[in-house]
């Protein structure tokens, strides 16, 4: 199999359009469309299948992908631990870029054919076609590429909705991000330097947090040399932080009660440190500080839920794209055929950003 490097280059993106130029217009005119799609386990259970292009229902919309990315929940999905809502695509892909190719029926957003969008998906989006709802796409920002654009939609949107809509942050907050080097995180760590709100970043190595610095973190603190706990004390002078972001859950679970100030809010969004917590007075600080805990998701959300997120999102965030505020993170992007190497990378948690899977060539694709 190809390998293709951490970032992107000519000869690999030429190759990515040989190979499947020729598989694509055979399966175009068939009616079917290359997808991943696995057996529950490892990463090498994915496999690309040939599988029918999505039918449209009421209000759907059919993208032709152009790129598309990974997600924790897609690894959690291959392994058998997550499967998708109800009656939605069990092809994998939570996100996918490309052009408008058809409208289905009772469609009444202004989204016509050849337009440039981004969708949320509750899966599907691993593939050549995917149908998505026509209330949950976006446009591309002006002037990105698909594959940028690819890093945009569930991290961006994951983080934009914990931080205003679950988590409340206001002006001069200050925010502990855990997993600072990650999708979701460095997209808070822009969001909350454009809004005005402090971070600190919590990350396993030093080259995360200085990246998450260069985004507009306050400080940043390696967990896995020491307790970031007294850090944060000392850095909020004895305060602790106003709201945490936390996608690690049960190990950090005591020091982040030691870290929250008095009426803080603590929102939980991923259990990558485990689902249990150890014993303690850990009811009894939460009682004494008064701290709020809320737990997160999106995926399962309702679609009249994420159509206001990503109305929001579209008019409060998306602009700052354009205008180059924020940038969407990639740490690298691999052909669609790489799948089993993406979830590979994702696994070991030496990413800093996305894994963006390229589906077709952009630049090819136009002449
Ligand atoms: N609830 C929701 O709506 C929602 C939506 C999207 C994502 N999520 C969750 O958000 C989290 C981040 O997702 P992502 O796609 O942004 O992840 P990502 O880019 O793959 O980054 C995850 C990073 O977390 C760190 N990490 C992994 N295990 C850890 C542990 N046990 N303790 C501390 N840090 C650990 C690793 O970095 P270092 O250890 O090097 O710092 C890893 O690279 C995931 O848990 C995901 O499931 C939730």
């Amino acid at each position: 199999m190809f390998h293709f490097s951490r970032f992107r280059n000519t000869s690999a993106l030429l190759y990515l359009h040989i190979t499947t130029t020729v598989f694509r217009c055979v399966s175009t005119m068939s009616g079917t469309m290359r997808a991943v799609n696995f057996e529950p386990g490892g990463p090498e259970n994915l496999r690309i299948g040939s599988v029918p292009v999505p039918k449209l229902r009421e209000k759907e919309v059919l993208l032709k992908v152009y790129a598309t990315a990974i997600n924790r929940a897609d690894t959690l999905q291959r392994k058998g631990l997550y499967p998708p809502p109800p009656g939605e695509s069990d092809i994998l892909g939570l996100e996918a870029v490309g052009i408008v190719e058809k409208l289905g029926s009772g469609c009444v957003k202004t989204w016509k054919i050849g337009d440039r969008v981004m969708a949320l998906l509750p899966g599907g989006g691993n593939a050549e076609f995917v149908a998505s709802r026509e209330e949950l796409l976006m446009p591309v920002p002006d002037n990105m590429e698909f594959n940028q654009a690819a890093a945009i939609p569930e991290v961006w949107l994951t983080a934009f909705q914990l931080l205003f809509l679950v988590g409340k942050v206001k002006k001069n907050d200050t925010v502990l991000i855990h997993a600072g080097g990650s999708g979701v995180g460095t997209a808070a760590v822009q969001l909350c330097r454009q809004f005005g709100a402090r971070t600190i970043v919590v990350a396993g190595s030093q080259e995360k947090i200085d990246f998450a610095k260069s985004l507009g973190a306050e400080e940043g603190f390696n967990y896995k040399e020491s307790m970031f706990e007294p850090k944060v004390l000392q850095h909020t002078d004895g305060k602790g932080v106003d709201l945490i972001l936390d996608c690690v859950g049960g190990s950090f679970f005591s020091q982040n009660i030691n870290s929250i100030a008095t009426e803080g809010t603590w929102v939980v969004y991923g259990l990558m440190g485990g689902r249990t917590i150890d014993t303690g007075d850990h009811l009894g600080k939460i009682l004494q500080k008064r701290i709020t805990i809320v737990g997160s998701t999106l995926r399962t959300r309702s679609i009249q839920y994420k159509e206001s997120l990503i109305a929001d999102f579209t008019q409060r965030a998306l602009p700052h794209f354009s205008s180059g505020e924020f940038r969407p993170i990639i740490d690298t992007t691999l052909p669609l055929d790489s799948i089993q190497e993406a979830h590979t990378l994702m696994e070991s948690n030496k990413t800093t950003g996305k894994i963006v899977l390229q589906v077709r060539d952009q630049v090819k694709d136009e002449l």
